[in-house]
């Protein structure tokens, strides 16, 4: 990598959902400080984000956990180079938060804006941390899966000199498995957010007991069969995307949680659900033995065979994927990517495949302001800055 900017010092923001984040990293490659506020307790009595009362918590936390970064940084606003914020995809008035304060912010102190896609962020708090580690050999072509609560999404990612670019080559067709696991554990009495609790749950059940058949893709989708460029055409001339049709790797999880709603609505479970509710809302931080104290062994092995379902699908298909577009690295990111046995799975099964597999770690695998500061550097290298009248983008793309 060419260094052409030494010591850049960004503060990166990030309020896209329902953490409020910031962070001071230099040149990409070191995290000087990283605060995360979390919303959890605001949302937790609603079993999910309430997108009003995130935008609310986002202004009350913003000031302060940006001075903390800062101060933790051992840095003063002047200290700073640039700063970047997150543009989407996320909730409107959440992105508008951070977007608004980062504006005045750069403009107060006549410094650059930098926008940067939340999922990129993802994607580069693995680059960050394996820089951090000394590990500046990438092998393309890059597959990255970003499995979070809001995608799960695969992209080949490539860069030419200091600018990356990314093409989806599939995503899910309904819930995100973040979403799945959330929505699971609200149905089955957990709480929120569902994925922590499963994880930890499902090291006491039996992961074949409920059998839950494949994930299927029913509907064709307009975007089926993509127009990808091969890897070589890409790596190696540029050329205009050859007009191959190459296969989509699509996911989908919401037939999985109608099973496990169906299977709880046989089983008669709705008591014991109820009064698993009541009993974890009574206490403010439930720990692994309230959780299994409240869990009959029905209820473990059914989340425990719910996370193997996940767990087998993601990995299998991202694992698809990596050989039908001959990659030479794989990337896992995103708030599910701290899930264990997804882990121990991506790790055992690539390893099969010799193909090297990289994770953030755990707290970056949750959305963080370091990684958007770390996926600005090289737009800051590019003086790819944004202009002041740009906007929160709900929905944006990763290109
Ligand atoms: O990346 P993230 O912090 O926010 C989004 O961009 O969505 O991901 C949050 C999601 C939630 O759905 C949460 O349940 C899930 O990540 N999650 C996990 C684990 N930790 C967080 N899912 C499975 N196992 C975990 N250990
Ligand atoms: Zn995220």
């Amino acid at each position: 990598m060419i260094e052409i900017m030494a010591d850049a010092y960004i503060l990166g923001i990030e309020s896209s959902c329902d953490e409020t984040a910031a962070a001071v990293v230099r040149s990409g490659e070191q995290m000087i400080s990283n605060v995360v506020a979390s919303q959890i307790a605001t949302h937790k009595p609603y079993g999910g984000v309430v997108p009003e009362l995130a935008s609310r918590e986002h202004l009350r936390a913003i000031v302060p956990v940006v001075k903390q970064a800062l101060a933790e940084a051992g840095k003063t606003f002047q200290d700073i180079d640039a700063l970047a914020v997150t543009q989407g995809p996320g909730l409107a008035g959440s992105l508008l938060v951070g977007i608004s304060y980062a504006k005045a912010l750069a403009y107060a102190l006549e410094k650059p804006l930098i926008a940067v896609n939340h999922l990129e962020g993802h994607i580069h708090a693995v680059l960050l941390e394996e820089r951090q580690k000394g590990n500046r050999e990438l092998q393309f072509p890059v597959l990255a899966l970003v499995v979070s609560g809001g995608h799960t999404h695969l992209y080949l990612a490539e860069q030419r000199g200091e600018r990356w670019s990314y093409e989806n080559i599939g995503h899910t067709r309904d819930d995100a498995a973040g979403e799945a696991f959330d929505k699971v554990a609200k149905l089955l009495g957990l709480g929120y957010p569902g994925g922590p609790v499963i994880d930890r749950l499902s090291k006491h059940g039996d992961p074949h007991a409920v059998k839950f058949p494949p994930s299927q893709i029913k509907h064709p989708d307009r975007r089926t069969l993509s127009k990808a460029p091969t890897p070589e055409r890409t790596r190696n001339d540029g050329a205009p995307a050859a007009q191959q049709s190459r296969p989509r790797f699509d996911f989908s999880y919401s037939g999985i949680k109608t099973a496990v709603l169906r299977y709880v609505e046989t089983h008669n479970m709705a008591v014991s659900i109820d009064s698993r509710r009541r009993a974890l809302a009574a206490i403010a931080k439930p720990k692994l033995e309230d959780y299994l104290a409240n869990c009959d062994k029905q209820t473990l092995d059914l989340v425990t065979s719910f996370q193997r379902a996940i767990v087998g699908d993601l990995v299998s298909k991202t694992l698809a994927a990596a050989r039908e577009y001959e990659v030479a690295t794989l990337f896992v990111t995103g708030g599910v990517a701290a899930n264990g046995e997804l882990r121990e799975t991506f790790e055992r099964e690539s390893a099969e495949q010799g193909l090297p597999v990289f994770f953030p770690s755990r707290p970056l695998s949750t959305d963080n302001a370091a990684m958007i500061a770390a996926a600005a550097y090289p737009k800051l290298v590019a003086q790819q800055f944004a202009p002041m009248d740009f906007s929160a983008e709900v929905g944006m793309a990763l290109r």
